[in-house]
C-alpha cells in the first residue's frame, strides 16, 4: 500500500478530500509549517499523525527542506502531496521526489503560474478557468500536468466566485489523481507517464460548465 505524506499551510480543504476519499493509499502523516494551518486540526480528527516543522526557525530553504525529508523517511512515505503548502521547496529536496510529488494549481497550467490567479483571469477576459494537478519539478507550476478539472467563466464571476468554483474542481480531481497512483493507473516511469499503460500525452481533463 502506498504510503502518503500531505504537507499544508492553511485551511487544507484539498487535505479534506483527500482524507473522504478513502483512497487505497494510506496518508501516513501531514506536515504543516505553520502551526495555526487548520488542515492540522482537520489531520488530528482523523487520526492522521502531524508534523509542525516552521520554516521561520530554520537559516534557509535547504535546512528546512532536510528537516521535512527526515520526517518524511521517518514515516517511509512513497507519495509526497502539496496541498495549499505555500513554500519554495529547494532543488535538492525536489529531486529527492522527483515523480512521487504532486501539486494541484488553481490554473489551467501552463497558463497563469503563480499567484492571483482568479483576478488575472478575470482581467485577461478568458472564457476557460480550472485548476491542474501536476508534478513538481525545480521550476514553479512546470512539471508535467496530470489532470484538468475545467470550467466556464460566467459573466456574473468574481474572484471569490471562481475561487469557490475552482475548489469545488480541486476536491474532485486531487483525490482521483492520486487514487489513480495508489491503484497503478497512473505510473511515473522512465519512458514518462503512463495512465492506464499508455502514455499520457496531455492531462486528463474534467469538465464542468
Ligand atoms: C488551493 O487553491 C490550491 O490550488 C492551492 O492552494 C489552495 C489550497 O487550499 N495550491 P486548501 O488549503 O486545500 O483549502
Amino acid at each position: 500500500m502506498i504510503k502518503i505524506a500531505i504537507l499544508v499551510s492553511g485551511s487544507g480543504s484539498n487535505l479534506q478530500a483527500l482524507i473522504d476519499a478513502n483512497l487505497s493509499g494510506q496518508i501516513v502523516g501531514v506536515i504543516s509549517n505553520k502551526p495555526e494551518a487548520y488542515a492540522l486540526k482537520r489531520a488530528e480528527k482523523a487520526g492522521i499523525a502531524t508534523a509542525i516543522i516552521e520554516h521561520k526557525q530554520y537559516p534557509n530553504r535547504e535546512a528546512f527542506d532536510a528537516v521535512m525529508q527526515q520526517q518524511l523517511l521517518a514515516w517511509d512515505v512513497d507519495l509526497v502531496i502539496l496541498a495549499g503548502f505555500m513554500r519554495i521547496l529547494s532543488a535538492p529536496f525536489v529531486q529527492a521526489w522527483q515523480g512521487k510529488m504532486l501539486n494541484i494549481h488553481p490554473s489551467l497550467l501552463p497558463h497563469y503560474k503563480g499567484m492571483h490567479t482568479h483576478q488575472r483571469v478575470l482581467h485577461t477576459g478568458d472564457v476557460w478557468h480550472g485548476c491542474t494537478v501536476h508534478y513538481v519539478t525545480a521550476e514553479l507550476d512546470a512539471g508535467q500536468s496530470l489532470a484538468q478539472g475545467v470550467l466556464q467563466v460566467n459573466i456574473q464571476d468574481d474572484v471569490s466566485s471562481l475561487a469557490k468554483r475552482v475548489h469545488q474542481l480541486e476536491h474532485l480531481i486531487y483525490p482521483q489523481v492520486v487514487e489513480w497512483i495508489c491503484n497503478g493507473a497512473l505510473q511515473h516511469t522512465h519512458q514518462g507517464v503512463l495512465y492506464r499503460g499508455q502514455a499520457l500525452q496531455q492531462p486528463v481533463q474534467f469538465c464542468n460548465f
